[in-house]
C-alpha cells in the first residue's frame, strides 16, 4: 500500500515531536489522528485530534472506537506520546516511577492492543513504531523510570515483530538524542540538564530539530522499509557511537 493510501494515529501529537510527525506523515499523504492528553498548540488542517490518556486502558479504548467511527481502519501506529520525572531511584516516589512506566511503556502495550486485530481484520498489513531514546542503550543518572521504560520499548518493538510478522505488520522503534522541544526545555529550566553537557558528546555539534525524529519515523513507516522489523533506528548525531570525546590538539586539526 502505498503512503497516500494509509491512515495514521501518532500519540502525543498536539506537540513537539509528535506534531513533528504528524506533520511528516501528513505531507506523505496519510490521514491522520493525533491521540493526546492536551489540546493541540498549533492544530493542523485535516488532523484529526482525539483527546484521550495514552496510560489509561479506558481512555485508549475510547478513542480507538473513535478511529472505528470513521471508517477509515488504521495502518500506522506511532507511539511517542511521553514524560519525564527526575530523581534518584531510592529518593523517587513510586507514583513518579508509574507514571513515567505508564505513560511510555503501558501506552505503547495498550496502542498495540487495540491496533494490531484490527490491523490483522483488515488484512492489509501494517506499522507501528515506539519513539524510545537514546536512554534505551545507557545510564542517565536521575532518569530511572525513563530509562526503563525507553528500554522496555526497545525489546517491545522486538517480541511484537516478531509475533505480527506473519500478517505483514511492521514494529520498529526510532530512539532519538537530544531534540529541542519543550520537555528539553523545561530540563533546562528546572537546572537537570544543561545545553553544554548535551553538546558535548554530540559529533555533529547540534540538538536535533522535531522534524529530523519525524523523517525516521516516516521512513519506518512507508514500504521503503517494507523489510525493516524488529529494529531500533537511533537518531542522534553521533551521540551514541561516540567513543572518546576529548582528543589532542593534533587530532583536532586533523578533524577541522
Ligand atoms: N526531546 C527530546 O530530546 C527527546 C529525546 C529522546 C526521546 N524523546 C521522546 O520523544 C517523545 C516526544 O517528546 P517531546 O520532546 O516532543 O515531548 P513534549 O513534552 O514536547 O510532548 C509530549 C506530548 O505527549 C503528550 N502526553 C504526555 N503524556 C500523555 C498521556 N498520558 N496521554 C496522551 N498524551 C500524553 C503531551 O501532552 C505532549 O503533547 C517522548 O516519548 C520523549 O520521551 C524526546
Amino acid at each position: 500500500m502505498n503512503a497516500q493510501a494509509k491512515v495514521a494515529l501518532v500519540t502525543g501529537g498536539a506537540r513537539g515531536i509528535g506534531d513533528a510527525i504528524v506533520q511528516g506523515l501528513q505531507g506523505a499523504g496519510s490521514k491522520v489522528f493525533s491521540l493526546d492528553r492536551s489540546a493541540p498548540e498549533h492544530p493542523r488542517d485535516g488532523v484529526a485530534y482525539l483527546e484521550a490518556d495514552v496510560s489509561d486502558p479506558v481512555s485508549v479504548a475510547q478513542a480507538f472506537r473513535a478511529i472505528d467511527a470513521a471508517g477509515t481502519g488504521i495502518d500506522t501506529v506511532v507511539h511517542n506520546a511521553g514524560i519525564q520525572r527526575s530523581g534518584l531511584c531510592g529518593q523517587m516516589s513510586f507514583e513518579d516511577w508509574s507514571k513515567v512506566l505508564g505513560t511510555h511503556l503501558n501506552g505503547m502495550f495498550l496502542c498495540a492492543t487495540h491496533a494490531i486485530p484490527r490491523m490483522i481484520a483488515q488484512g492489509r498489513g501494517g506499522a507501528i513504531i515506539g519513539i524510545a531514546s537514546t536512554a534505551a542503550f545507557v545510564g542517565l543518572p536521575g532518569r530511572g523510570p525513563y530509562t526503563a521504560a525507553k528500554a522496555g520499548i526497545v525489546g517491545l518493538a522486538r517480541c511484537l515483530a516478531v509475533e505480527t510478522a506473519p500478517h505483514r505488520i511492521r514494529v520498529n522503534a526510532v530512539a532519538p538524542g537530544f531534540t529541542r522541544t519543550a520537555i528539553i526545555e523545561d530540563a533546562v529550566a528546572n537546572g537537570s540538564l544543561r545545553e553544554d553537557w548535551m553538546l558535548e558528546r554530540v559529533p555533529l555539534g547540534r540538538l536535533a530539530e522535531p522534524l529530523e525524529i519525524a523523517n525516521a519515523v516516516k521512513y519506518l513507516a512507508s514500504d521503503d522499509a517494507s523489510y525493516v522489523t524488529g529494529q531500533t533506528l537511533v537518531v542522534d548525531g553521533g551521540w551514541s557511537t561516540q567513543g572518546m570525546h576529548h582528543s589532542p590538539a593534533w587530532l583536532q586539526q586533523a578533524a577541522a
